[in-house]
């Protein structure tokens, strides 16, 4: 079993990452325990053994609502879920945000245990406390930091996973690697690439939990990623759309001569070699543009990008003229 702790201050906690991680759950459980999963997730033996009500809920991007969140806390209340509770969420990352929100404001923050099933959530969502669900405008606009008790990344859920959600987390494989560790990008293991990205995101974590600065790394790609994303209504998943907005923002670098030109295509063959990002909803530039002007790295009134310098380095706040980033969008959805 791969252990690696994310040292966060005040409340740190494992990462789990390995075949069987799951049998360690009844030991980081306390109080009543209700377990909420995806119904499309397999049930492995160790969840089933929990004598605790499961509630299966309806995973994807449209399940992250503020009517989803409710449903939760109506079950909370029902099963007298208290202080002492915890909640176990169980699937990919639109889970884990949804059932980790209603976790963090139910009496005003419960235990979470997070059990992530696919990659993307393994290598990213799952870990460093971000939660919450989205508005009709922006990806999750309302939502809270809430860290984990523990994060069991049992990679047998893997094996059963569809192609299309393993090449979604692929990308954001890919953006570690583009961003912070140039290394992964070698790797062919499952199970060492969840643990190299997770020890990226722990060291990020643990010296910014609240995004006030150097966490925003994590978010190459986003900005337009996510702009994609809110204009397709939430249709495309999230990894194709991070995929496609890695494209731009490497556009953007090079554009400003930030890195080599080099860079555009070299990052292109490693998301063209996971089928990335594939076919894009039909958009037109000014729909992303709109988009983008929702997104929560805006700071008065102006986007902050996150740009590469080189292969593994990832620098922030940098303020990018109109017709680059126009220019950049246009490139990208036509080819
Ligand atoms: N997914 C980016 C972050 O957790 O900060």
């Amino acid at each position: 079993m791969r252990s690696v702790e994310v040292a966060v201050p005040g409340h740190p906690y494992p990462v789990l990452i390995g075949a069987g991680a799951l049998a360690r759950l009844e030991s980081f459980l306390t109080g009543r325990v209700l377990v909420v999963a995806d119904r499309a997730v397999p049930e492995l033996p160790e969840l089933s053994g929990i004598a605790s009500p499961l509630l299966k809920v309806e995973g994807g991007e449209a399940a992250k609502t503020m009517r989803g969140v409710s449903r939760l806390l109506a079950a909370f209340e029902e099963e007298r879920l208290g202080r002492d509770g915890t909640v176990v969420a169980v699937g990919g990352g639109t889970i884990g945000d949804l059932a980790g929100f209603a976790a963090s404001i139910w009496l005003r923050g419960v235990a979470l245990v997070q059990v992530p099933t696919t990659l993307l959530a393994m290598v990213d969502s799952a870990v460093g406390g971000k939660t919450g669900v989205n508005t009709a405008r922006a990806k999750n606009a309302v939502g809270s930091f809430w860290q984990p008790r523990v994060v069991l990344a049992d990679t047998r859920y893997l094996a059963s996973l569809p192609a299309e959600q393993l090449a979604g987390g692929q990308a954001e494989v890919v953006k570690y690697a583009m961003a912070l560790d140039p290394g992964i990008a070698g790797l062919t293991d499952l199970e060492e690439i969840v643990e190299r990205c997770v020890r990226c995101k722990a060291e990020v974590v643990a010296k910014d939990e609240r995004e006030e600065g150097l966490r925003e790394v994590l978010n190459y790609g986003h900005t337009v990623g996510h702009a994609i994303e809110a204009a397709s209504g939430y249709s495309l998943h999230h990894g194709r759309a991070v995929a496609a907005g890695m494209r731009a923002a490497v556009r953007i670098s090079a554009s400003l001569g930030l890195c080599q030109p080099s860079l555009v295509q070299a990052q292109d063959e490693l998301l063209a070699a996971h089928g990335l990002p594939g076919r894009l909803p039909e958009l037109t530039t000014e729909q992303v543009l709109a988009a983008t002007s929702a997104d929560k790295k805006s700071r008065a009134g102006r986007r902050r990008w996150v740009l590469l310098r080189e292969m593994g380095r990832a620098e922030l706040g940098f303020d990018v003229p109109d017709d680059i980033v126009r220019r950049a969008v246009t490139e990208i959805l036509s080819s």
